[in-house]
């Protein structure tokens, strides 16, 4: 096939993730970003960060989420919000918070922001601020969920689940709903990043699983027509695993504080890859050509058993950051599939995990993440 033949079968992405900062005030131990953060003084400046957006809405992308990291410990927040506006994106800002309520909020709301994403790490001030790893920080979260409410803004309450607050799941929507929430995700931890370190500790049990999803079940009927729930089943008990990121190169992109164009959040953990970065490449360039997008681009790269299922379009074979993780393969089956034959280790992994650790959350101790 030509190139020009082959780039025609490309889809554009829909949505780019800018983590614009791995700087946080918060400490969560789940947190998805990798281990080695990038520092302050590598971040990419204001111009080159709008360039970028203008690129991705030439590229075809409708939605940016503002991420980090807390994306409003850039002082050029409001800047950047106005540049993605002015560049017809969709602009979500997935925040802890922490220091946004207020002036700034207003600022933003004011430069056109059209959504906010909230963490709540639960549902009562105790739990939520010992897992975020910040006294007080629930209080200043609902301080915020109510200013955006009021603006009017849509907003979408994050809520990561572990075993610290699996058996919470019916509470958290409750409290979604009463916060005015139109959308709450239920996201079980993903064992990537800093959370890896952590995953003794957050892996709930298998009662806990099974509890939280019949509880989002419950929920969706409780609840239908006041908020739309999205719930992510953990991988190590799953039969079949995720469509990780849409597809590899398929739907979204993500870019890094120091500009490093990714499949994905943990893409860096692939050691054989090398991401461009928007400083040298147009992410047009990127999408279309790079090596790494097109690593595990569609099915061609596949082995059995997914190259012969029928799910292989569907699943596009699980995520390829936890296969090398749990392989030392990233184009291997994801072992979340049970018809991987890595499946049966990846369930002993949790059962193990669950066993060593004595079911009393609140005294977990946590490996935190801080990185101000
Ligand atoms: Fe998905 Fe591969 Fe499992 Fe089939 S074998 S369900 S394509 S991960
Ligand atoms: Fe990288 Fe799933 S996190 S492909």
């Amino acid at each position: 096939m030509s190139d020009a033949a082959a780039q025609s079968l490309i889809e554009p992405p829909l949505g780019l993730l800018a983590e614009l900062t791995h700087r946080c005030p918060l400490a969560c131990p789940y947190c998805s970003n990798p281990e080695n953060l990038d520092r302050r003084s590598t971040e990419l400046d204001t111009a080159t960060w709008k360039r970028v957006f203008s690129e991705a809405a030439e590229l075809g992308v409708m939605q940016v989420h503002l991420s980090g990291g807390e994306p409003t410990a850039r002082p050029d927040i409001i800047d950047i919000t106005a540049h993605c506006r002015d560049a017809g994106l969709y602009t979500n800002l997935i925040t802890s918070g922490i220091n946004v309520a207020g002036q700034k909020l207003d600022a933003l709301a004011a430069a056109g922001l059209d959504h906010v994403q909230i963490s709540f790490q639960g549902d009562a001030a105790g739990p939520a601020d010992h897992v975020s790893g910040r006294q007080g920080s629930h209080a200043r979260k609902l301080e915020l969920a109510a200013q955006v409410t009021g603006l009017g803004l849509p907003l979408t309450v994050n809520a990561v689940i572990h075993r610290g607050n699996a058996d919470r799941v019916t509470e958290m929507v409750r409290f979604a709903v009463d916060l005015g929430a139109r959308r709450i995700e239920i996201a079980h931890v993903q064992y990537y990043g800093w959370a890896l370190r952590n995953r003794d500790a957050l892996m709930p049990t298998p009662d806990q699983v099974r509890s939280s999803t019949e509880a989002v079940e419950r929920a969706r009927a409780d609840f239908a027509g006041r908020i739309v729930i999205d719930a992510v089943v953990p991988d190590y008990y799953a039969r079949r695993p995720k469509p990780c990121v849409g597809g590899w190169g398929k739907r979204s992109l993500n870019v890094s504080p120091a500009g490093k164009v990714l499949p994905c959040h943990a893409a860096e953990t692939i050691p054989h890859l090398t991401f461009p970065n928007v400083r040298e490449t147009s992410l047009h360039e990127i999408w279309h050509h790079s090596a790494a997008f097109n690593a595990y681009r569609g099915t061609d790269w596949m082995a059995e058993p997914c190259r012969s299922c029928d799910r292989r379009e569907i699943d596009f074979g699980g995520c390829r950051c936890q296969a090398l993780a749990m392989t030392g393969d990233a184009a291997a089956t994801d072992p979340a599939c049970e018809l991987s034959p890595f499946h049966a280790r990846m369930i002993a992994m949790a059962e193990t995990a669950v066993a060593e650790v004595e079911a009393s959350p609140l005294d977990t101790e946590y490996d935190y993440r801080r990185f101000l």
